[in-house]
This record gives C-alpha cells, structure tokens and sequence, in this order.
C-alpha cells in the first residue's frame, strides 16, 4: 500500500521514523504523468534504497511559458495505482502552497551548466528546478535520488548543486527508456497526434546517425548539419538546439573529445521534444 502524503511535516515524521529504524531512503523526484520511464527510476530506487518516495509536484517555478503549465498533463490517481504495483512507500504530493508558501523569497541558481541549451530556451527554467530539487532533497532527507538521463543538463545541474551546497545526497542517473521505435519515454508524448507519434522517432534516429557519422571521423558541424535536415524534412516544425558537447560539463565540442553527449530539442506540432545520447 502506497501511503499518499501531502505535507512537509507529516513526511518528515515518517522519515525519521524509517531513519531510527536505520533505513536508507530513496526518492525520485517527479511531475507526475507516470510512464515506464519514471517507473524504472522508481525500480531502481527499490532496489538501491530500504524505503522509496516518489514525489509529484507539478512544478509553476519551471515553466517559463504559462501555457505549457496549463496544459501539462496530470492523473493522480493512475500514477498512484502505478506505484502501488510497483511497492512504492510513499507519494509525497505537495499542494503549491506546501511548496511556495506565502512570503516565499528564495532561489536556487546554479550558473555554469545551466546557461546553454535548456536554459538559454526556457529562461529560469533550471532556476525553478534547482529550487524545488533542494526543497525535495530537504523535505524528503532521502540519501538516495534518482534521476532520468532523459533529462541529462537537468542531471549535471543537479549534481552540480548538491555538490556545491553540500547536500547529503547520492545523486544516482538511469538510462533513458525508450519506445520500441526509439522515442524516448516522456510524458509529454501523450500530447502527440497519431500523425506526428509516427514522425517522432525521426529525432532518435537523426542523432544515432549523427552520433555514428562522427564516431566514425565526421567533422562535427557537417555530422549536425546533416542530422537538423533530416528532422526537418521528418516534419519537425524546428530544432532549437542540436550540440555535441562534453558530458559532464556541457562545454560546446568542435571535435569529439570523451565523454561527449549529443543533446537535441525540436518541435513537433506544438510539442517540444528533447533527447540526447553518448557518442
Ligand atoms: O524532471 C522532472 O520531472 C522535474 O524537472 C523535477 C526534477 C521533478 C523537478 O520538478
């Protein structure tokens, strides 16, 4: 039975408890709209963890276009029979004033690694995740968080904080789970028609080839060039960013240098779309 708690203090309570007991904590920090992908992540937190809290909170600070706040999809009580199955403790499943109270003044800014791509498309995006991450990392006092690599700049901004704030926490990133055709696992997909669902494995596909053409001595830019003109013509409205750049600390590559990562953003209809893999 998945216990659904929705206050900070009620949660802190049952935490110390597991703790007395000397339990190790895991959460998965989520928004909700539950798909295999965080259930991996939730899996991995079960085997990796004693006790397990999935988080769902839909964010405001992060969305920097309303619209998209409004339209973000929301199930809870599917994602909580989800996690039901799967043998997760807790649903931690703030209200916006549990998170935001009134009088509200602070921000988590992490620089560096959340300037380019994401962050220079969404302004104060990663602002608004660095400080809902740090406020779950509080609230939960879990010493275990698992992250999608989905998301791989959230992930190093994620990193980044924790080791620059000292905060005791494990940060633990799992692979991306996929569709059988290669589209990554997100929960903005459901927002798809049938007809652009059947064009979206184009962007996996384009940076495989990309990531394959350079692996195997393509100069960068013509490898990236080439794989925006195959979104493209697939029928992706843009590409708002298309980079190999080092792994870890998101520096833009001329040449392939390990460990590189290849990270894309396009839009699909009016679906924004993001990937990236290793090269
Ligand atoms: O990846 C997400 O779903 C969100 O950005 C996160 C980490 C739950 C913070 O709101």
């Amino acid at each position: 039975m998945t216990e659904v708690i929705r206050s900070a203090e009620a949660l802190r309570e049952k935490v110390a408890g597991w703790k007395r007991s000397g339990a190790l904590v895991g959460v998965v920090p989520t928004m909700g709209a539950l798909h295999d992908g965080h259930l991996s992540l939730a899996r991995a937190a079960r085997s990796q963890s004693d006790r397990v809290i999935v988080t769902i909170f839909v964010n405001p600070m992060q969305f920097n276009n309303p619209e998209d706040l409004k339209k973000y999809p929301r199930d809870e009580a599917h994602d909580l029979a989800l996690l039901e199955a799967d043998g997760v403790d807790v649903l931690f499943a703030p209200g916006p004033d549990e998170v935001y109270p009134e009088g509200f003044a602070s921000k988590v800014s992490v620089t560096g690694v959340s300037g380019p791509m994401e962050g220079a498309h969404r302004p104060g995006h990663f602002d608004g995740v660095a400080t809902v991450v740090t406020k779950l990392f509080g609230m939960t006092q879990a010493g275990r968080a698992f992250f999608g690599e989905k998301d791989w700049q959230q992930l190093q901004v994620v990193r980044r904080l924790v080791r620059d704030l000292n905060i005791p926490v494990h940060v633990i990133g799992c692979p991306t789970k996929r569709e059988t055709d290669g589209l990554a696992m997100s929960s903005r997909n459901v927002r798809l028609s049938a007809a652009e669902r059947a064009i979206a494995p184009a962007l996996h596909r384009a940076m495989q080839d990309a990531a394959r053409a350079i692996r195997d001595g393509a100069p960068v830019k013509a490898a990236l060039d080439a794989a925006q003109g195959a979104i493209i013509r697939a029928g992706f409205a843009t590409v708002e960013y298309l980079d190999l750049r080092d792994a870890e600390t998101l520096e833009p590559l001329q040449d392939l240098r390990a460990p590189a990562r290849l990270l894309v953003a396009a839009v699909l209809g009016d679906v924004r779309l993001i990937d990236n893999i290793a090269v």
